[in-house]
């Protein structure tokens, strides 16, 4: 469906002419051998925006996340975890099949870890219990529907960690988008955390690639297991180009994608069989519920894949909607029609 309008996620962007001439451009060199300009150019640019020593390009966030796990436990280890968490949720149990760990969840609101829920989670130092190790933090929230963390938030959450010896890291696949909504620097979520991953792929609208970023010993631990795990690239420069042109052209612009995901969620809460809480959109995912006794997530998604506009149901009763770089302003227009139509058939 090459003309739908694809809200499914913000992982469906296309390179853009200016991104691809660069990476055209791009020079390379062989990044197992730590020669090529453009990822080096592109790790120096990431450490320095989140204000750390070290960074690492790495093909997805996955890996981000699951290297982030492993350099920060040990087989036995317990990481702590949001009930919808995405290393917990959507990596194929990596955590236990790669780092040997195991994962204890708690529910937050909107995907948001409460810091007063994680000091009664922690194992006491007993044979019976495994030792608590890390801490996971999504930023933004995915299942949460774009949720932001305050950053006094993760100030608590650190302050816990430290106090406890815990590790702590950001799964910020959305971190600019966090950014963007809340003011924050990127840095200042960064100084509070061991290691923050982002991905370029997604609302930044590269087409591959995710930064780990952290101190410089840990990085360099985490360059081996990327090898390990068959994520060393050759000349991985012609990817990193484009994760440096969207660092350079796509950052500010995602206060666009947001103003979008207002107008959209606004259209949608006006429509009878929606009911969506409009102080939720916070960044550009939108999470609304079918609220109709003959329609539900399925079904919707149904209908409105045949009138050319994607969503994804996140289950039963509720749907995701994302807005990113391949969205207009008048896409949503024409989204909210086809919605429109379709909730009157
Ligand atoms: C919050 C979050 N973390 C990590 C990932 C994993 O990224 P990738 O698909 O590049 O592996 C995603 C992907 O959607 C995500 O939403």
């Amino acid at each position: 469906m090459t003309d739908a309008i694809d809200l499914r996620s913000d992982t469906v962007t296309r390179p853009t002419a200016g991104m691809r001439e660069a990476m055209f451009k791009a020079p390379v060199g062989d990044d197992v051998f730590g020669e090529d300009p453009s990822v080096n150019a592109l790790q120096d640019m990431a450490a320095d925006i989140l204000g750390r020593e070290a960074a690492l390009f790495v093909p997805s966030g996955t890996m981000a996340n699951q290297i982030a796990i492993k350099v920060q436990t040990r087989p036995g280890d317990e990481v702590i975890v949001e009930a919808h968490a995405h290393p917990f949720n959507s990596e194929s149990g990596a955590g236990a099949v790669i780092s040997g760990v195991q994962f204890q969840t708690i529910p937050g609101r909107r995907g948001l870890l409460d810091p007063d829920r994680i000091r009664p989670a922690l194992r006491p130092d007993d044979p019976h219990f495994p030792p608590s190790r890390l801490v996971c933090i999504e930023n933004t929230h995915n299942r949460g529907g774009g949720s932001v963390y305050p950053l006094d938030c993760v100030a608590s959450i650190r302050d816990v960690c430290q106090t406890a010896g815990l590790a702590l890291h950001m799964d910020g696949a959305r971190l600019f988008n966090a950014c963007e909504a809340s003011g924050v620097e990127p840095r200042r979520y960064a100084e509070l955390c061991d290691t923050v991953s982002f991905c370029l792929s997604k609302g930044l609208g590269a087409p591959v690639g995710s930064l780990l970023v952290g101190d410089r010993d840990l990085i360099h631990e985490a360059r081996r297991w990327r090898k390990l795990l068959g994520g060393g690239m050759r000349q991985a420069g012609i990817l990193a180009a484009a994760g440096l042109y969207a660092l350079e052209h796509h950052v500010e612009r995602l206060a666009e994608d947001h103003r979008n995901a207002k107008t959209l969620a606004t259209g949608l809460a006006s429509l009878e069989g929606l009911a969506i809480d409009l102080n939720e959109v916070e960044t550009n995912i939108v999470i609304f519920q079918v609220v109709r006794p003959d329609m539900d997530a399925y079904s919707l998604f149904e209908r409105l894949w045949r009138e050319g506009v994607l969503v994804l149901p996140f289950g039963p009763d509720r749907v995701r909607a994302v807005t990113h770089l391949d969205v207009s302003p008048a896409d949503i227009e024409q989204a909210l029609a086809v919605f429109a139509r379709v909730l009157g058939e």
